[in-house]
């Protein structure tokens, strides 16, 4: 059976480029939780800034973000972020600690709950801490609009387990090759084996916008062809390659905070815009026990 691709759905589509800012209102929270994954089948590629600055864009809009690092074993939101947490989800995990106590507050009211890095342990979670970490999110996101979650590169069980947990994938590609051919293969492994047939591409660190067109063409057309489930692939933004971006790194700051007229800094403030604006379909329970019932 031939794939059908649904094409780019949201207004600003392919065009998003950085010109044209959001309106400086606050949007109101009016409905479910949403839990949305970030990831990406190459490394690399951008994920972890993607996290930190559009969960910086919503929460500028007044809305109650978390931002959950699950790239576990090499975690870094926390040192993006300038923090020094005293905890981590792997201390949680092994110690049963309450969320509260391990979420550290980040810029501009950003919630943070942090993963350590070089802890080979937690590579592959097992069903007690799965468990343990969907009871102690369900309790924690009460008062959270928005959940982020950098889910780390690859195919491993537990870059699998947050994307088939959370509601929404944003899928985060450059235009190498490499990073093509590891987001095609993420999507194909996600929609054959588990049932996800919807991603929102996030194409980042290109010169223009037409580049950014041609990657989501590539991929649209990869699956068209070699997917046999139908696949809905809509494209999300174009983050362009800015050089105050790793800049902001080097400063350990989102550059959203230290360079906010950068034509990055816009692109996230759109590309966050786009993304409240296009909700999930209704009927899509929010509520975090729907993660964790998806999800056993
Ligand atoms: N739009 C951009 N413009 C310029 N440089 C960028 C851009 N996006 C990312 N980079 C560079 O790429 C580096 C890697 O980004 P990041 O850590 O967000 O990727 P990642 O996908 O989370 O990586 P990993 O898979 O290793 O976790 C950044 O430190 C920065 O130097
Ligand atoms: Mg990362």
């Amino acid at each position: 059976m031939e794939a059908e691709i649904r094409p780019a759905s949201f207004a600003t589509e392919l065009h998003a480029a950085p010109q044209g800012i959001a309106s400086p209102q606050s949007w109101q929270s009016a409905g479910p939780l949403r839990v949305i994954s970030v990831t990406s089948g190459k490394g690399g590629v951008g994920k972890s800034n993607v996290v930190v600055n559009l969960g910086l864009a919503l929460a500028q809009r007044g809305l109650n973000v978390l931002l959950i690092d699950a790239d576990l074993g090499l975690g870094n939101l926390d040192i993006l972020l300038g923090l020094t947490p005293q905890f981590t989800l792997q201390d949680a995990l092994a110690s049963q600690l309450k969320l509260a106590e391990v979420i550290v507050d980040g810029p501009g009211g950003l919630k943070i709950l942090p993963a350590s890095s070089g802890i080979a342990d937690l590579a592959i979670l097992d069903e007690f801490q799965k468990l343990f970490l969907l009871n102690e999110m369900d309790h924690y996101t009460e008062d959270v609009d928005v959940v982020l979650i950098d889910t780390g590169a690859g195919i491993s069980p537990n870059v699998l387990f947050f994307n088939i947990g959370a509601q929404e994938r944003i899928l985060v590609v450059n235009n190498q090759p490499p990073a093509i051919a590891d987001a095609y293969a993420l999507i194909k492994i996600l929609a054959s084996q588990y049932g996800e047939t919807s991603f929102k591409l996030l194409v980042n660190g290109l010169a223009h916008h037409r580049e950014a067109e041609l990657v989501y063409r590539t991929l649209l057309r990869v699956a068209e062809r070699f997917l046999s489930q139908e696949i809905s692939l809509d494209y999300l933004g174009f983050v362009p390659y800015d050089p105050a971006l790793p800049k902001a790194v080097m400063r350990q700051q989102p550059v959203l905070a230290l360079y906010p007229q950068s034509p990055a800094s816009k692109s996230f403030v759109m590309i966050a815009q786009n993304l409240w604006e296009n909700k999930p379909q209704p009927g899509i329970d929010g509520n975090i026990k729907f993660f964790w019932r998806r999800l056993l």
